[in-house]
């Protein structure tokens, strides 16, 4: 039987496909990445097993199993999975190079294997002498761990026939090989083939598949987009490499909440759960300094709380110095408008820098207030007092706007022990009483000021 084949041109980008070499993607716009693949059209193992009939069913008459999610015991981990792993499930970990993801993965399936899972590790990328030595040090060496270095799929479906494992690691997808297309692993059309083939696999016999995937430099997994979509989760694990901590994002989650976060730290025996990030994040907070504040931000459906730090430094540039890190830069530059224009703050001839400490980014209108009052305490050389906090977004006219989840904010803040809280009037009003920390009401930037300084 001859197999027909087709030669096609990949954007390794996008995954545009043309019949002939362009220079520049007509799709993505991205110029030289196109790359020659030879398609092969013929009875894949994937294709035949995906044209096994299915007949539609009324929904009400699908059974509700117990949903069965099975606990890898690193609490964050679960917590952004959304409660465990469910059955069949495909999950994307995608992150930079050496941020953690396989030392993640090994112990999650440690977790997973100390439960009598039977669980497989896959690995394309080191040999199986590098693994052991990693689990080594882990201390993550369990008899129900298998490990394999491969990089073909169909050798990878076959063992799951052979060895039934309970979930699987595939580290990393760009990694893996169909021997039927002609094209180098890590090429779009490879990845794809390979994840399309797993997801099949894992729908049909119910095992979960961890995919782990690099990053590129524009932060979309390599090979691309397409992955997103054809998972059931994608879970981002960021940081900065610089910063011990290491936060594990959901950004899709086909069976739990998005944007739910965990929360690691890199020690030299692998990952450590940070259960308690307020505390972590607040941990080498000067006293009494001007420019300091702590802002409460939402993430996920866990309020944390975190250190902004503003230096306004007067210049003597026509145009004054904005660097800002860890928090929108427009955000802070409508807010300073509002500022000069409401509070009489000559900003205009000041250097301003922010940071968030720890590496962390906030990207909420909750904390507007909490920006307000770090660059008026550098501005005014007036510290904040140390037990107080301010939330609010802050409208172009000066007022105070309402936030979300004002209570859990204010429940985490009188947790880690602070006694004042202003937070907008109309949150006030809908507050539950809460004993043991103050609340004062704030409507307009002029009236929170004045109240802070
Ligand atoms: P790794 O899991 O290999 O990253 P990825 O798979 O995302 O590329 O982690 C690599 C980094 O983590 C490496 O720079 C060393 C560091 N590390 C520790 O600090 N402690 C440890 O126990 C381990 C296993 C790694
Ligand atoms: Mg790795």
């Amino acid at each position: 039987m001859s197999k027909k084949s087709k030669i096609l041109f990949t954007c390794q980008s996008c995954g545009y496909q043309a019949p002939k070499w362009m220079g520049k993607c007509p799709d993505c716009g991205k110029w030289d990445t196109f790359a020659e693949e030879r398609i092969v059209r013929g009875p894949t193992a994937s294709r035949s097993r995906a044209a096994v009939q299915s007949e539609p069913v009324p929904i009400d008459a699908i059974a509700l199993d117990q949903e069965n999610r099975s606990l890898t015991g690193i609490a964050e981990f679960d917590r952004v999975l959304g409660g465990g792993l469910v059955p069949g499930t495909l999950v994307l970990i995608g992150g930079d190079p050496g941020i953690g993801k396989s030392t993640l993965m090994l112990q999650a399936l440690h977790g997973l294997s100390r439960q009598n899972q039977k669980v497989l590790y896959v690995s394309g990328e080191e040999s199986i002498r590098q693994l052991r030595m990693r689990s080594q040090r882990l201390s993550t060496a369990s008899h129900n761990l298998l490990v394999v270095s491969e990089i073909d799929v169909d050798a990878i479906l076959s063992m799951m026939e052979r060895h039934k494992p309970q979930t699987i690691v595939i580290d990393s997808i760009q990694t893996m090989f169909n021997s039927e297309l002609t094209s180098a692993p890590g090429s779009v059309t490879q990845v794809r083939e390979s994840t399309l083939r797993l997801m099949l696999v894992a729908k049909q016999t119910g095992v979960p598949i961890f995919l782990v995937g690099h990053v590129t430099k524009d932060g979309a997994i390599a090979g691309p987009r397409v992955l997103e979509h054809m998972v059931d989760t994608v879970l981002y694990f960021e940081g900065d490499r610089n910063h011990v901590f290491r936060i594990l994002r959901a950004v899709k989650n086909r069976f739990g909440s998005t944007n739910e976060i965990g929360v690691f730290e890199m020690k030299d025996r692998g990952l450590a759960e940070v259960s308690n990030p307020s505390a972590v994040f607040l941990s080498e907070r000067p006293d009494q300094a001007p420019g300091s504040i702590v802002a409460a931000s939402m993430e996920g459906t866990r309020p944390i709380l975190v250190e902004i730090q503003a230096l306004a430094a007067s210049t003597t540039l026509g145009t004054p110095r904005r660097t800002i890190l860890g928090l929108d830069a427009n955000r802070v530059a409508l807010l300073v408008a509002v500022m000069e224009k409401k509070l009489g703050m000559h900003l205009m001839g000041h250097d301003l820098f922010m940071n968030v400490a720890g590496g962390v980014k906030i990207d909420e209108p909750a904390v507007d207030m909490g920006i307000v009052a770090a660059v008026a305490s550098s501005f005014l050389d007036k510290p904040i007092s140390n037990g107080s906090i301010v939330l609010g977004e802050v409208g172009l006219t000066g007022e105070v706007r309402a936030i979300s989840h004002a209570d859990t904010r204010v429940a985490e803040m009188k947790k880690m022990g602070f006694i004042r809280c202003l937070l907008p009037e109309s949150n006030m009003k809908r507050m539950k009483d809460i004993k043991g920390i103050e609340l004062i009401g704030i409507d307009t930037v002029e009236n929170a000021v004045e109240t802070l300084f």
